[in-house]
């Protein structure tokens, strides 16, 4: 580990992906296995093809990880991970940790959590990565479903897991559950790494649908095939790149594009956990010769608001391509990014359950602006209707895929009724998100089928927060949506019949707003609050959200599909 920055070369312009249409007819993913450096049949661990492969192949002084701080940078070589991964994973071992047991990471972006991570996937269990913006009930429920043998936290996150009785770990503890304490009394040889079958759990990410339910989404090391091949072909890394990747690990672009992608090709990866400044921001892409970097439209909102005063202070004259994903990607960030830029910026589509990039713009094909792009190779997406039939150019309809890619998550944890929910249609998988195809076989999306908000680009069902909205006593019902805001995409509206001992004033809607920020992550607490007289329902009970939405919008409900 070391602290500083070395000179790089400029990353060559020619694209990793020059062909679009000659890739997709002769493409196939198991011609990628090879170029990780893997054997058809023979055992594999991804932990090991990220790092100790690049050391192997002489690589080792390359630097792999660089956590930015207001003070200094701490870098990380491909050496130094393979070195502290061995030991972490060497540690576990010790502590009886076996292949397939579970293990939970409740921690910031900080070095320990990366490290922690590959050590886990290392000795063989199934890593989850906990958001570390989640309150204590939200995080405690998901411990409950997925029973881990293990937790890794911070002193200041610990608070929130306590009473579980579930065994943990401590970042930032001196004590004999001390992370480091335990790490120096572990040695990073004798190789650690538990060989798995492609198909073996990798890792479990929780995220939200309509219902209340936790869903943990079950990844295999199998998928490594197309982390490593959109990193080259959607994000275009090559070695030299300087990468960013601003999501969280707590959100899977944060681990798919935040850690496989770039170590698996071998590249640079920026890791900066601060608050978003503007300035701050512009500064990372230009003092570290950021050359690819992946962003959501929640971040892109922040920046163009902050005015172009701000980025004309900086040059970026290292920075490349500019991805975006999570959210709808509006002509107007593209004309934007051309002013402040001079550079397009390609929109890519997909889902924690795709596990990788699905769709996207890729350098060779022009940019459409407003369009998620076209599919990567080997992927095949279409429009169908409700008989699951392919809908025409032009016509709207279900955005769905033919099942099988290696990524592809391959389980709900706990529940496989869940699962099968995604694929009733053979031979495709539902993505739940609607959308239309042009006659150049470009994807434009139009909304969700289902009530799923997005939050900072985060996936937030509506359920987790009426649940808690109505344990405040004077909240008999409640609804929730996702408002559209022109700066931020969505913001949560909820939508309330007051139980008949209370009438509504200011004071009440500060004190449940209070009440619920002390059970919900920051972002989740509504913004709004609206009482109604009652909640849409429909016969048989269930809430018509979409009612609400057609309210709050001032339009039929009719003409909500639209
Ligand atoms: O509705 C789509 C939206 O985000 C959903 C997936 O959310 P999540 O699992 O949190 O994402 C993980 C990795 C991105 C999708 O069903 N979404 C994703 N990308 C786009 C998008 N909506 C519009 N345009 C996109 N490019």
């Amino acid at each position: 580990m070391k602290t500083g920055s070395t000179k790089r070369k400029k990353p060559s312009t020619e694209f990793n992906l020059a062909n679009y249409d000659k890739e997709c007819e002769s493409f196939s993913w198991g011609s990628v296995e090879r170029e990780i450096g893997w054997q058809s049949g023979a055992p594999v661990n991804i932990a090991k093809s990220c790092v100790d492969r690049h050391v192997r192949e002489g690589k080792g002084d390359r630097q792999a990880l660089i956590f930015l701080k207001d003070t200094g940078s701490q870098v990380y070589t491909y050496r130094d991970l393979e070195k502290l991964t061995n030991r972490f994973a060497n540690t576990l071992k010790k502590l009886g940790i076996r292949k397939g047991e579970r293990v939970a990471l409740f921690l910031p972006s900080i070095p320990e959590l990366y490290i922690s991570l590959l050590g886990v996937v290392k000795a063989g269990a199934v890593a989850i990565p906990l958001n570390n913006k989640y309150m204590s009930d939200t995080v405690k429920g998901f411990l409950e479903d997925s029973n881990p043998s293990l937790v890794i936290t911070t002193s200041q996150l610990y608070e929130r897991i306590s009473g579980t009785g579930v065994k943990f770990i401590v970042v930032g503890d001196d004590g004999e559950n001390g992370w480091y304490r335990l790490l120096s009394n572990s040695d990073d040889n004798p190789d650690p790494t538990e060989l798995m079958n492609r198909e073996d759990p990798l890792l479990l990410l929780y995220t939200s649908g309509s219902t209340g339910n936790p869903k943990g989404v079950i990844h295999v090391h199998e998928g490594a095939l197309q982390y490593y091949k959109t990193g080259q072909w959607a994000l275009d890394l090559k070695e030299d790149d300087v990468f960013w990747c601003n999501a969280d690990p707590g959100w899977i672009t944060g681990i798919s594009y935040g850690i496989w992608a770039p170590l698996l090709n071998g590249v640079t990866t920026l890791v900066y956990n601060g608050p978003f400044e503007a300035d701050k921001w512009y500064n990372i892409l230009e003092r570290n010769r950021v050359s690819v970097w992946y962003t959501t439209p929640t971040f892109l909102r922040l920046l163009m608001s902050a005015g172009a005063r701000v980025a004309k202070k900086h040059s970026f004259r290292s920075l490349r391509k500019i991805l975006s994903v999570g959210e709808p990607l509006n002509p107007i960030f593209n004309r934007w990014s051309q002013a402040t830029f001079n550079l397009p910026i390609h929109d890519s589509w997909w889902m924690t359950e795709t596990g990788g990039i699905m769709i996207a713009n890729f350098s060779c094909l022009p940019v459409k602006p407003g369009s998620m792009g076209k599919p990567v190779p080997g992927v095949n997406a279409a429009i169908i209707n409700e008989s699951g039939e392919e809908l025409l150019p032009l016509e709207m309809g279900q955005l769905a895929i033919k099942a099988g890619w290696p990524a592809m998550m391959r389980g709900i944890w706990n529940d496989s009724e869940k699962y099968g929910h995604y694929f009733v249609m053979p031979p495709w998988y539902l993505t739940g998100d609607l959308a239309y195809r042009d006659y150049e076989g470009y994807f434009w999306f139009q909304g969700r089928i289902d009530d799923v908000l997005k939050i900072n680009s985060e996936r937030v069902g509506p359920f987790e927060i009426e649940s808690k909205l109505v344990e405040h006593p004077a909240v008999l019902e409640a609804g929730v949506i996702g408002k559209p805001d022109p700066l931020r995409g969505e913001i949560i509206k909820a939508f309330i019949v007051l139980d008949s001992h209370y009438s509504w004033s200011e004071e009440l809607k500060q004190e449940i707003l209070h009440f619920t920020s002390s059970k919900l992550a920051p972002h989740l607490v509504p913004e709004e609050i609206e009482v109604c007289s009652r909640m849409p329902r429909t016969r048989s009970g269930k809430l018509m959200r979409r009612v609400l939405k057609s309210w709050e919008l001032g339009i039929p409900y009719s003409d909500l599909s639209s």
